[in-house]
């Protein structure tokens, strides 16, 4: 059994503009102390998917459906008490902006041992010694001097390390982490990324790595989803993607990777078009207005996800690569 097993996950917000639907029946599953990457460009619905994962969508105005089965129960259906119970201690998230999650009036000390103060039966003393000790672990410099620190005595990179600290404090199960590196400098984004892979090794914490560049991921990810317009356009293993990418949207974002060579030669160019209207989604394609591939039934029908082998599944009619007879492999649709 996988350890996230989510299935059809729609989320959607009756706005006054209309429904916008943010999450279009996604589905997909997180193994043991396996590192998980979700690209996609800005407003796919990375963070909205995550953010109901973790029971954080206030409902209404969001209506979520599908299933979030974590350790043979869905989430969608446990009582608030329960989810308050796994949040933070089996699954915790650290957001993308380490200036604002924490409070800039509150000595780091304070935040770290309230966590488990609400989450743990710890002695003052006990606690102490945990934050210092997941501190240290982290490469906190001075880690005694930066626990009584307020947030603004300290460095993005370090708040950043502070927030990670923070959410490994109770040995989650599960880590998401909503684009951890975008607020901060090139070498300091390579370093969280160690930081991460080295937590994922040591305590084999699972990670869902949330980013707008297919790039992060490289290295890091033994799996890999791609989301365009709250659907999954493609998921696979991390070569699945990389090197046998096969929906048109995978390619595109492969070809606008500035520092990835994938294929010698590869010209670097961004993806013509802007990100599509979630509130006027139809039953088509999302990605057809922009596909250079794209065709009458593109516009008129949503393809379903088509199986190529193991776990490598994408939604397109004319995928960028021949679709050939594998042993095992099956595809599960016809165009
Ligand atoms: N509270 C909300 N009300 C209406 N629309 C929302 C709300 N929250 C998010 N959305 C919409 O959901 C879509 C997906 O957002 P999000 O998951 O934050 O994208 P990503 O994290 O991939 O950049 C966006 O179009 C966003 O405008
Ligand atoms: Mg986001």
């Amino acid at each position: 059994m996988s350890l996230l097993e989510v299935k059809d996950l729609t989320v959607e917000f009756h706005t006054d503009e209309g429904i916008v639907r943010a999450v279009d029946k996604i589905s997909f599953s997180l193994e043991e102390g396996e590192i998980l990457g979700v690209v996609g460009e800005s407003g796919s619905g990375k963070s909205v998917s995550s953010l109901a994962v973790m029971g954080l969508l206030p409902r209404p105005p969001a209506k979520v459906s599908g299933q979030i089965n974590f350790q043979g129960k869905n989430l969608l259906e446990v009582s608030g008490r329960e989810i308050r119970a796994i949040r933070g201690k089996e699954i915790s998230m650290i957001f993308q902006d380490p200036f604002t999650s924490l409070n800039p009036y509150l000595r780091i000390s304070t935040q770290m041992m309230e966590v488990l103060e609400v989450h743990s039966q710890m002695s003052k003393a006990e606690a102490r010694r945990r934050c210092i000790e997941v501190l240290t672990q982290l490469g906190v410099p001075e880690p005694e001097i930066r626990f009584n620190s307020f947030p603004h005595q300290l460095s993005g990179g370090l708040k950043q390390r502070i927030m990670i600290a923070m959410s490994l404090l109770l040995q989650p199960k599960i880590l998401i982490a909503d684009e951890p590196t975008t607020a901060l400098d090139v070498t300091i984004q390579a370093q969280i990324l160690e930081l991460l892979k080295d937590i994922n090794k040591r305590c084999g914490t699972a990670i869902i790595m949330i980013t707008h560049d297919l790039g992060v991921v490289a290295g890091l990810c033994d799996r890999v989803q791609v989301m365009y317009g709250g659907r999954l356009a493609e998921k696979g293993t991390y070569e699945d993607i990389f090197y046998r990418p096969h929906h048109p949207y995978t390619q595109g974002l492969l070809d606008s990777i500035p520092s990835l060579e994938i294929e010698p030669g590869a010209r670097l160019r961004p993806i013509p078009g802007s990100p599509p209207d979630l509130s006027a989604l139809g039953d088509f394609c999302a990605f057809a207005p922009r596909c250079p591939r794209a065709q009458d039934i593109c516009r008129q029908k949503r393809p379903l996800q088509t199986q190529v082998e193991g776990i490598h599944g994408f939604e397109c009619y004319f995928p960028v690569r021949e679709m050939k007879e594998r042993g095992h492999g099956t595809q599960g649709q016809k165009a």
